[in-house]
């Protein structure tokens, strides 16, 4: 996969249509080490097929910024804005989503062949000179298709594990082992009033906005997220038994579905193995620990004797840190273990999501955009939870300090982990 992803890297400067291009190109390539089976089975109803996921972010272009936008645009296929509409009221009828799995037609190819008309057309739109408006929406879809690119990959990875040959995504060579990072240290904020939210230029979904006044409490912040060595103390010392611990609603979901380790955990021989997109293999006790739920999360904080941060405290810390870390671009996917530290956060971003104990909630005066785009994120502000950060399957270019990712609570298949605050 990483030999045919497009080379370069994008930046806020680049143009829309360079920026196009090399989404589109980077789904193509997460695509190509999948059949036409892997990509059509849907493995639980929160995770998407593969090909439902190259379709899904080609129908967005085609329905949000061709059918309006383009004069003579032929559609490509009148039966797909039922099968990958995914929760556009406003637009329409759809497949439900839990079976999303059942659309075995169109074939791959033809998935694909959807794609390039839909390029041929964007491209030529471009050419001809598009209005502001237009490229903001060309830009909006290309960040859409980056966040698909994304659960293309986790979900990949969730239906792979489901098979008793835990195959592969790429690679199966076991990577090597990173160093013990050593104890995580703190590091001291002042807190006070603070600028939280997007208000610069460039882009940024509009739940992240406007920017606006919080105040926060002196706190102290991890300087590296929780180890998978640090969770198997957690383990090992009864942490999964401890009704204390958790809160009420995750404590249920121990007893429902018999949580006792993250998920993708098995134990062979007295060793913790966990399956990757590399195939199963060795958990790393010095990487992050990831693909745990808010609960687990909160209950290791809780453990451990200290707390989840806010995403007021954890943007206040990352406001200004440069946007490097372990990224999709990197090939590794999977959370590698931190470089050694001198007191500085590191791992802010890339590598894991980490929970915040934040719900998902309009900032202040926030207002979701007028027609269909504006049920893209507004209408999730309701029983979620806000992550931040990035992880190892986020595309290069696609995080920023204020970018807010939000799961239910309940959720584990996603790369995400925590980082420990507590009081100052
Ligand atoms: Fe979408």
């Amino acid at each position: 996969m990483q030999d045919t992803l497009p080379p370069g890297a994008l930046t806020e400067a680049s143009p829309v249509s360079e920026r196009y291009r090399h989404v589109r190109a980077t789904s193509r390539a997460l695509g190509a080490p999948l059949s036409d089976a892997d990509a059509t089975v849907q493995s639980m109803p929160d995770a998407s097929p593969a090909k439902w996921h190259l379709a899904h972010t080609t129908w967005f272009f085609e329905t949000m910024v061709l059918k309006p936008n383009f004069a003579g645009y032929e559609i490509f296929d009148d039966s797909f804005n039922f099968l990958f509409n995914s929760y556009y009221e406003t637009i329409g009828e759809r497949q439900p989503r839990p079976r999303r799995g059942m659309v075995t037609r169109p074939h791959l190819d033809t998935v694909y062949a959807y794609r390039d008309h839909v390029d041929g057309a964007i491209e030529r739109l471009l050419e001809a000179g598009a209005s502001p408006e237009v490229e903001e929406l060309v830009e909006l879809g290309c960040h859409h298709e980056q966040q698909h690119q994304e659960l293309l990959l986790t979900d990949i990875l969730h239906l792979f594990a489901q098979s008793p040959l835990k195959p592969a995504y790429r690679d199966p060579q076991p990577l090597g082992v990173g160093a013990e990072p050593g104890e995580a240290h703190f590091v001291s904020f002042d807190g006070g009033i603070v600028e939280i939210g997007h208000g610069g230029r460039g882009f940024a979904f509009d739940s992240e906005g406007p920017r606006h006044k919080a105040l926060i409490e002196p706190y102290r912040l991890a300087d590296r997220p929780v180890t998978n060595g640090e969770f198997i103390a957690f383990i090992e010392d009864g942490g999964y038994r401890d009704p204390l611990l958790w809160l009420s609603a995750g404590w249920a979901d121990i007893l429902a579905n018999k949580w006792d380790k993250p998920f993708y955990w098995q134990e062979k021989d007295g060793e913790y193995w966990t399956m990757t997109l590399r195939g199963a293999q060795p958990v790393d006790r010095n990487a992050p620990a990831t693909h745990l739920s808010y609960f687990e999360a909160d209950a290791f904080a809780t453990w451990a004797g200290k707390r989840l941060p806010s995403e007021f405290e954890w943007e206040n810390a990352a406001a200004g840190l440069p946007l490097d870390g372990n990224f999709a671009g990197s090939g590794r996917l999977r959370p590698k273990p931190a470089e050694p530290g001198a007191g500085e956060l590191r791992q802010m971003f890339g590598d894991v999501w980490e929970w915040t104990r934040s719900p998902f909630s309009p900032y202040p005066r926030f207002k979701p955009v007028e027609g269909a785009v504006g049920e893209y994120n507004g209408k999730f502000m309701c029983g979620q939870f806000v992550l931040r950060g990035g992880s190892c399957v986020t595309p290069e270019g696609h995080i920023r300090a204020t970018y807010r990712n939000f799961f239910p609570p309940d959720a584990r298949w996603q790369f995400s982990g925590l980082r420990l605050a507590e009081d100052a």
